[in-house]
């Protein structure tokens, strides 16, 4: 692959002659090609910016130099693909990278200052294939660094460049999921012991953690990815529901749905001073930590919750919550039935309230083998206390 990067600053470029783009290079796998811009200026300055039209702050990189540079980079007839940095571009991602590796050429326009003459992306576009990225949502000085990164993300990627292609199938961001987290020796350091799957000797089952610990650390970490992902694993379904512990991070989501559920039941009772509508995000975050709480999601987001904890001999469950646009496709039964099988051995059975009039509770709570065994109120609202024993 060729590479041609123009920008104002070689200088910032000379990390592509180390590690193991240098060595790409030297190995004939790779021909990178910096370029000063300047050099295609022609007064005794060599200016490459000026001041904007319609006013505004900054400068903006003047057309000229930028025209003669791309033209000298297709002189030859074999045209690359630009890649122009900027934070207006579209998202530099392991797919594009993956895309860009197949390409025998690419070029990067390293722009500074505010940016580049926008004539100058239109005139490139009628003769080459262009593409604006960005590296991520900030701010950088220039493309340099921009550059720098997808190089390194890009190059990686070409046969011959890893020396252990398998190391590149299990990476972060392979298959659209975080990579999962690895050990080495000592087996044991500052008290802390390697995961004992990883000791076991069982592939069958260290495969099967560490799918696990992909999904479970996407989910936690970058939930937008499940959304994005295509991996039917990753997109748990309501028929198919994956029961995860909650953790703080969720604790937004949750009280958000809970005030989608729980309106209903603020209709039915002619009432907001129901606990699930009162409590803050904070009530929620405090919970968490006193309370064992499992959410399922769906490609990434939330979609049913339940919590419970022990009272006496009791497995007191609640805040039982599916998504509205989900309700009625078994998910509440099944969260219901999750939360029983996590009691403590020594619990007697399981108890729950409910507000008298939330009649579609009622009758699930009924189905699942509940029964009435209180009723009081609560802030005015009657409330129904419901017991079922361990079987
Ligand atoms: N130039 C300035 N900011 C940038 C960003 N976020 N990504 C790519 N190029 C940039």
């Amino acid at each position: 692959m060729r590479i041609d990067v123009v920008s104002i600053f070689p200088a910032y470029l000379e990390p592509l002659g180390m590690s193991l783009i240098g060595k790409a290079s030297r190995q004939g796998l790779l021909d990178v090609r910096v370029h000063d811009l300047r050099d295609f200026t022609h007064d005794r300055h060599r200016t490459v910016d000026d001041t904007p039209y319609g006013g505004g702050a900054g400068m903006v990189m003047r057309p000229e130099p930028w025209g003669e540079a791309l033209d000298a980079l297709c002189d030859d007839g074999d045209v690359p693909h630009l890649i122009v940095p900027g934070p207006g571009g579209a998202l530099f991602t392991q797919a594009m990278a993956a895309e860009l590796a197949r390409k025998p050429r690419l070029a990067f326009a390293c722009g500074r200052y505010e940016g580049i003459d926008e004539r100058v992306i239109d005139e490139a576009r009628s003769h080459l294939p262009v593409s604006v990225v960005s590296l991520g949502d900030y701010v950088l000085n220039g493309g340099e660094v921009a550059a720098l990164a997808m190089i390194e993300a890009i190059v990686r990627l070409i046969p011959g460049v890893i020396g252990n292609a398998a190391s590149l199938e299990e990476e972060s961001h392979t298959g659209g999921l975080l990579e999962y987290p690895i050990y080495t020796k000592p087996r044991q350091w500052r008290g802390r012991e390697v995961p004992s799957v990883l000791l076991s000797g069982d592939h069958g089952a260290i495969e099967h953690w560490r799918r696990e610990q992909r999904h479970d650390r996407t989910e936690r970490t970058r939930p937008d990815l499940l959304r994005m992902t295509a991996d039917p694993e990753a997109a748990a379904s309501t028929d198919n529901p994956r029961f995860r512990a909650a953790v703080q991070r969720d604790a937004g989501e949750i009280w958000t749905m809970a005030r989608a559920c729980w309106v209903t039941e603020a209709r039915d009772h002619d009432s907001f001073e129901i606990p699930a509508l009162t409590e803050s995000l904070l009530d929620v975050q405090e919970w968490l930590t006193a309370w064992h709480t499992w959410v399922v999601r769906s490609h990434g987001r939330l979609i049913g919750s339940v919590r419970a904890r022990r009272t006496h001999d009791l497995w007191d469950i609640g805040r039982l919550m599916v998504a509205p646009d989900l309700q009625g496709r078994g998910l509440g039964k099944a969260l219901l039935a999750y939360a029983e099988q996590q009691a403590p051995v020594e619990v007697a059975g399981f108890s729950m309230f409910t507000g008298g009039h939330s009649v579609d509770n009622l009758r699930m709570y009924r189905r699942a083998g509940y029964e009435i065994c209180g009723r009081s109120t609560y802030a005015g609202i009657p409330t129904v206390e419901l017991y079922k024993p361990r079987s």
